[in-house]
C-alpha cells in the first residue's frame, strides 16, 4: 500500500497531552459491515517526543482502563493501570506485566506525529468535530509510529 492511501486522521495537538500525562478519547469507527461503533482510545506521552496509543479496553473483562478512577497511569506514572482490577501495562509495549491479564496486551494502536499534530493511521474512523482527516501531510514532513 502506498503511504497516500494510509487513512490519517489528526486526534489532537501534541502540546495537548503533557510528558507523563495519559488522555482518553471517545472516536468512532466504522465497522467491516459499515456500522459505526464508538471507538475509545488512551493516547499517552513519555518525554517530549514519544506518543502511545492504545484501544482503551482492558483485556481482563473489557472494562474501560479508566474505570473508577478515571485515570490511566500508576501513582509513579511508569505504568498504564487498569482502575477496575488493577492490571497494570508496559506503556512501551502495552503488555500486561502484572494482574489478572498478565501476558496479554492492550491493541496499540499505529500513532503518527505530524506539523504538531498526534495522528492516528490506518483505522476507518468516522469524522467528527473533535477529528479531521490530515490529507496535507507530504514526505517533508517528520513520521512517528509506535509501537515501531
Ligand atoms: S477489567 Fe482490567 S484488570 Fe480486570
Amino acid at each position: 500500500m502506498s503511504k497516500d492511501k494510509i487513512e490519517v486522521f489528526v486526534i489532537c495537538r501534541t502540546d495537548e497531552i503533557w510528558p507523563g500525562e495519559a488522555k482518553a478519547f471517545s472516536l468512532s469507527r466504522r465497522t467491516a459491515e459499515g456500522e459505526v461503533r464508538p471507538f475509545p482510545i488512551v493516547i499517552t506521552r513519555v518525554g517530549a517526543r514519544n506518543f502511545y496509543g492504545y484501544v482503551n479496553v482492558c483485556p481482563h473483562e473489557h472494562s474501560w482502563l479508566n474505570f473508577n478512577a478515571g485515570t490511566f497511569l500508576t501513582a509513579d506514572g511508569k505504568a498504564l493501570q487498569c482502575g477496575r482490577h488493577g492490571a497494570q501495562f508496559d506503556i512501551a509495549s502495552g503488555l500486561c506485566v502484572a494482574g489478572k491479564c498478565a501476558g496479554q496486551s492492550l491493541t496499540p494502536l499505529a500513532l503518527a506525529v505530524i506539523a504538531g499534530d498526534v495522528c492516528l493511521c490506518g483505522e476507518p474512523l468516522v469524522a467528527d468535530e473533535r477529528t479531521e482527516v490530515a490529507n496535507e501531510y507530504d514526505d517533508t514532513m517528520e513520521i512517528m509510529i509506535h509501537p515501531g
